[in-house]
């Protein structure tokens, strides 16, 4: 087992990474407080994974929620279930909820932990690369709006994040994918040595070869921490982990939430925003297209959906959250492996990025 620590002064938490951490209960008990632990889940995983979750935690008085599976069930709704479980359960102050899922269900439990009784603990336990290389690491809970892409929300920090890389054999290919989108992302924005790592390991990766997991997943996460403990509330630096997601919320909202994977939308997004970064002169068309081969060698779209024009995107990148005063600021790449937040920038060039014709630019490759 590996362990990286997110440095937030109290708020402080260990990353445990290994296969089979599910059946260590010491590792969750020296992170439970009270007797009462509430385990939020989803129909897919419950069958896989709660039992064993379950014996880990049989010295606690136990309730699970177990929600349905998908982005679209990323609504108010679906988090008034958890707070129906908590109610029913009559969970007080004390109670500790642990979210085992991939990044759905941890946004929810998380955001649900920040609002019950004003804020209870919570322990995620991510099952799905995505989750386990960035979103149960740093705190950012919440749920989407038909308007926008996790909306609503908390900075709320678990008491520790338990991966067990075990749990990524059952999970599908795509989305295996669709968490190696994140995985490159960390290369692109900060560290250039890990692409030419990706390079060499991305076929032991997509095989599960779980020392090449272990290895991704501890860098990945330690990148994170390093950029969570530095800004938390993403008052600046926080930002670079936006890479690709201003474009790819973009799509995620227009297609319907749940029809792209967020790892997809990502991927496509990246190549727009490895695009513009070439038109602005920043980097070479040979870069842009490395990381493009490594997008296609993981799986991955690389090219947003036909359907949706320039003035889709404009319209739904206009409630981003990085947008400040009006202005509409995106996370380009100053060169590789070094990413900058940034609102200055031609508008000419956004829309020539926004009309490039991506099949065609992947298909010369
Ligand atoms: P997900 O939670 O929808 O999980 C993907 C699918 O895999 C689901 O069908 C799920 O039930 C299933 N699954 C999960 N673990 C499994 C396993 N071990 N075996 C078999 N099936 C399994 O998607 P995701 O990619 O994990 O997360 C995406 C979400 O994370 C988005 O809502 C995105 O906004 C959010 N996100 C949040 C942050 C953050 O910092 N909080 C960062 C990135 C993404
Ligand atoms: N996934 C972006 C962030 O955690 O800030």
């Amino acid at each position: 087992m590996h362990t990286l620590h997110v440095n937030l002064g109290d708020r402080s938490y260990p990353i445990y990474i290994g296969a089979g951490l599910l059946e260590q209960p010491e590792l969750f008990a020296q992170h439970i407080g009270g007797r009462q632990v509430a385990i939020v889940t989803n129909e897919t995983i419950a069958p896989l994974y709660l039992d064993k979750l379950k014996a880990a935690l049989q010295r606690f008085e136990v309730a699970c929620v177990v929600l349905p599976d998908g982005e679209a069930f990323k609504n108010w709704e679906t988090l008034q279930k958890i707070f129906d479980g908590l109610l029913e359960a009559r969970h007080d102050r004390g109670t500790t909820v642990v979210a085992l899922g991939g990044g759905v269900v941890g946004d929810m439990a998380g955001f649900a932990a920040a609002c019950y009784q004003r804020g209870v603990a919570f322990v995620q336990v991510p099952t799905t690369l995505l989750s386990q290389v960035d979103s149960s690491v740093g705190g950012k809970t919440g749920i989407n709006h038909p308007l926008g892409k996790n909306m609503v929300g908390a900075f709320y920090q678990p008491k520790a994040v338990v991966i067990d890389t075990a749990t990524l054999a059952t999970l599908p290919p795509r989305e295996l994918s669709a968490g190696l989108a994140e995985v490159i992302k960390y290369g692109l924005i900060c560290d250039e040595p890990f692409l030419g790592w990706l390079e060499e390991h991305l076929e032991a990766l997509r095989g599960l070869d779980q020392q090449a997991l272990s290895e991704v997943i501890e860098r990945s996460c330690a990148a994170k921490a390093r950029v969570v403990g530095a800004d938390e509330r993403e008052s600046g630096l926080r930002a670079i982990l936006n890479l690709g997601h201003t474009f790819g919320h973009a799509i995620e909202a227009h297609q319907g939430y749940g029809a792209w994977l967020h790892g997809e939308a990502v991927a496509a997004g990246t190549v727009m925003a490895m695009e513009m970064s070439r038109r602005l002169g920043w980097i070479t068309a040979q870069e842009r297209d490395r990381g493009i081969r490594l997008l296609q060698r993981a799986g991955l779209p690389v090219a947003p959906p036909q359907d949706m024009t320039p003035e889709d995107f404009l319209q739904h990148m206009a409630v981003d959250k990085k947008v400040q005063a009006g202005r509409l600021r995106l996370v380009l790449l100053r060169k590789m492996g070094d990413a900058v937040v940034t609102a200055d920038f031609p508008r000419e060039i956004l829309e020539a990025t926004l009309a490039t014709d991506y099949r065609a630019l992947v298909e010369q490759l």
